[in-house]
């Protein structure tokens, strides 16, 4: 049986105004009438799977419970962190939480990502479980199309071949461009989806080799932790001293022995205005209308308005994303549209 472990504890800065720290990303509606972490939780429903762990910040158990229940999900489950200490500890707390089925299979992925092909994800999942089965840390990885630096990279031992699991040489998370425009040059690397799966003992047992110290913390955070109705709320005190870092870093940098399944399933991580862009309905000329929206003679762009009483119009664009909430309005050339976070940083634009 594969439990599927969901995080949605990050906070988005690179979609203001939509994603904020209150409400990121994860739990807006972006592309479809489903938030990103619905269909996260819909995509990992069926034979396949049982119900899902989900991790999240406490600040987010309303959000957690009225979009789960908006699509009657099964799940009875969250796991909630009373501070954010990224993925390493909220991977590992999932984990302990199902420590009594150590060779249960963990797929643990974000909550953040767009999958448009459903039966290939799936059929990586089944390939992927096999190798996990037998002791494997497996991850999934993406053709690359350029030398983007805010994802890990995997290097293979052998040519990818789509749908198989291949041993991986070394996973670099988040390189700098130099490094690599040197790795997509090289053609034996692919990127990290950020999705992973294991068995429950494997990675308890990494995690205890890795970061002893991370592993002894999220123990007793999740030994002390409080239930209340479908929520385990890790204990504050344990859970501050977890350092703060990613599985990525924590982990999967460090491991021997990972194995990756090379995938093509339509994968889009949603990480700027963008690519929402290139995830969106598009009319003819490449524009994507959302809500309250109109275009004359607009040409592949984006006009977004979140509140129904707010038109949002552009006349003459080209390659523009604007985007127009209650308290927010950004109008960005679509190739920029990732620098909104130098904005949300400098600005303290967050709430
Ligand atoms: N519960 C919880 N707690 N979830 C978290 C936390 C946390 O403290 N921090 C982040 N998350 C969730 C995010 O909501 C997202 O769903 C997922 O974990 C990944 O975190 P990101 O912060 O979005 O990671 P990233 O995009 O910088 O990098 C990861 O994903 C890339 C692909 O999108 C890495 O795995 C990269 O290697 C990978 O290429
Ligand atoms: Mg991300």
């Amino acid at each position: 049986m594969i439990i599927p472990v969901i995080l949605a504890g990050g906070s988005g800065t690179r979609l203001w105004p939509v994603s904020r720290k209150s409400y990121p990303k994860q739990f807006t509606k972006l592309s479809s009438n489903l938030s990103l972490f619905q269909e996260s939780v819909m995509r990992l429903t069926g034979p396949r799977f049982s119900a899902p762990s989900i991790v999240t910040g406490t600040d987010f158990r309303f959000v957690v419970a009225e979009q789960l229940e908006a699509i009657s999900a099964e799940t009875h489950d969250v796991l909630l962190e009373p501070e954010a200490r990224n993925t390493a500890p909220a991977i590992l707390a999932a984990a302990l939480r199902h420590e009594a089925k150590p060779d249960a299979i963990l797929l643990v992925t974000p909550s953040d990502h767009k999958i448009l092909d459903q039966h290939a994800f799936a059929e990586a999942i089944d390939t992927g479980a096999a190798a996990a089965t037998a002791g494997k840390i497996v991850t999934f990885g993406i053709s690359p199309s350029g030398p983007e630096t805010g994802y890990g990279y995997l290097e293979l031992t052998e040519p990818p071949v789509i749908g198989q699991s291949q041993s991986l040489r070394r996973f670099v998370e988040k390189p700098e461009l130099e490094m690599a425009e040197a790795m997509i040059a090289d053609g034996r690397y692919l990127w990290n989806a950020g999705i992973f799966m294991f068995r429950v003992d494997t990675i308890i047992k990494l995690f205890e080799q890795l970061v002893p110290h991370l592993a002894m913390a999220t123990r007793a955070a999740v030994k002390t932790a409080s239930y209340e109705t479908g929520f385990m709320s890790l204990n504050a005190a344990a859970y501050s001293r977890c350092e703060n870092i990613s599985v990525d870093y924590a982990i999967m940098e460090a491991a021997d022995d990972l194995h990756v399944v090379p995938v093509n399933c339509g994968w889009s991580d949603l990480g700027s205005w963008r690519s929402v862009h290139e995830n969106c309905f598009q009319d003819g000329k490449g524009n994507a209308m959302w809500g309250a929206a109109m275009q004359i003679d607009c040409s592949n762009s984006l006009l977004r308005s979140e509140n129904p009483d707010t038109k949002i119009v552009g006349v003459g664009l080209e390659n523009i994303a604007a985007i127009a909430t209650d308290d927010g309005i950004l109008i960005a050339n679509m190739d920029d549209s990732e620098r909104v976070k130098e904005a949300v940083g400098e600005l303290k634009l967050q709430k």
